[in-house]
């Protein structure tokens, strides 16, 4: 039995939850596996109802899960709250809390977006790239300070902190081409120095893997003007934030981007866009990243590839046979809502 706590959170969080989640069941009885699942409250919503984003009572739910499946959180309307009554504070928080430091997203080209992506199709055929972004360090959890003339955020890392997520990184290459982009920015930053030397001691472990060391603003570059050449990236947590937002371009939206957090005992598996305000409540938004997000779980957490490759072969299917939502679509497309392309894909399982 794989515990499952839910958090759909903000704005399209909850309907690509909710058009996403019987795909699970129906995978659960077609391979004979069990979930329980229980929802709680998470981000904005949560603010609203007990005045904290991370209410105990869900971070008590999720200690007691094998992983969580996680919608969006955010939106405008809880934009100017304290940074730690911020919706994303309780995302900052589950991932620090459950020691998420590996976060995984993969982009996919897909033949069907050649109408759609803004770049010519030669460039992108065949794109399929896994970004490792370190998730619990970083600007993001160093230490910050404000006052009226000055603000800042520290770029903090440990050299154990780079090993672990380095690590994963020529692992996954390993498992792939044996290919590993490291990106920093080690002519400029102190930690990025740290993060390039402890690369280099990894790299003797693994003497198989072609490591490449790239500075963050020619990585994005290169995403845009040759995505071919990248198989397994490896980055500290903002390059992996902006970078990921970038290279979901070249799979035609942030809503094809699943991802997975892993690196404690229970993963959180959350699609790699956000709440998406301006679409929100309006049946557009794409589940894709949602489904496909719940595959990651199947391989992560039940270990089970089959299930995990089921959803993912039945989400091809349907993207072969033309349908799109808005954001994927092009002239030729047939046209679908949130809930019908979650409907197409569970049928195709
Ligand atoms: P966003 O990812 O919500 O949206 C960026 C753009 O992508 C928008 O045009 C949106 O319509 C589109 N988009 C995103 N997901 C889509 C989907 N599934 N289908 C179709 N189109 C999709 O980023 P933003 O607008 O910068 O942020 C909005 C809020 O979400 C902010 O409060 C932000 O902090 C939060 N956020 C949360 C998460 C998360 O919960 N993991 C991630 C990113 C941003
Ligand atoms: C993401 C989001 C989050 C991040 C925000 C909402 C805290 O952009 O998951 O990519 O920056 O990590
Ligand atoms: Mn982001």
């Amino acid at each position: 039995m794989t515990k499952l706590v839910i958090l759909p959170g903000d704005g399209i969080g909850p309907e690509i939850i909710d058009a996403s989640l019987p795909i699970l069941e129906k995978v659960s009885e077609k391979f004979n596996l069990e979930f329980s699942m229980e929802t709680a409250d998470f981000g904005g919503n949560a603010y609203d109802k007990h005045g904290n984003p991370f209410p105990d009572e869900t971070w008590e739910k999720v200690q007691n899960s094998n992983a969580v499946i996680l919608g969006s959180v955010g939106g405008p309307k809880w934009d100017d709250l304290p940074r730690e009554l911020r919706p994303e504070a309780a995302l900052l928080g589950i991932r620090k809390r459950l020691g998420l430091y590996c976060n995984i997203r993969p982009v996919k080209y897909h033949d069907i977006l050649a109408s759609k992506v803004v770049w010519k199709e030669e460039y992108i055929k065949g794109v399929d790239i896994v970004i490792i972004r370190e998730l619990t360090g970083g600007a993001y959890f160093g230490a910050k300070g404000r006052d009226e003339h000055k603000a800042f955020d520290n770029i903090e890392y440990t050299a154990e902190e780079v090993e672990r997520i380095v690590r994963r990184g020529f692992e996954i290459a390993m498992n792939r081409k044996k290919v590993l982009h490291s990106v920093d920015k080690a002519n400029v930053l102190e930690s990025s120095r740290l993060w390039r030397e402890v690369t280099l001691r990894v790299a003797k472990e693994y003497p198989e893997v072609r490591l490449e060391h790239l500075y963050v603003d020619n990585a994005a570059l290169q995403l845009v003007i040759n995505p071919k050449q990248f198989d397994v990236i490896v980055t500290e947590n903002m390059f992996g934030d902006i970078l990921s937002d970038q290279a979901a371009a070249l799979a035609g939206s942030l809503g094809m981007l699943p991802s997975a957090s892993l690196g404690g005992e229970i993963g959180v598996y959350e699609p790699a866009h956000g709440s998406a305000p301006d679409i929100a409540g309006q049946d557009k938004a794409n589940p894709l990243a949602t489904i496909l997000s719940l595959a990651m779980m199947l391989r992560f957490t039940c270990k089970n590839e089959e299930a995990a490759k089921a959803i993912e072969v039945a989400v091809e299917k349907v993207m072969n046979a033309g349908f799109a939502t808005i954001d994927i679509a092009g002239p030729n497309s047939k046209l679908v809502g949130t809930k019908e392309m979650a409907e197409l894909v569970l049928k195709e399982i």
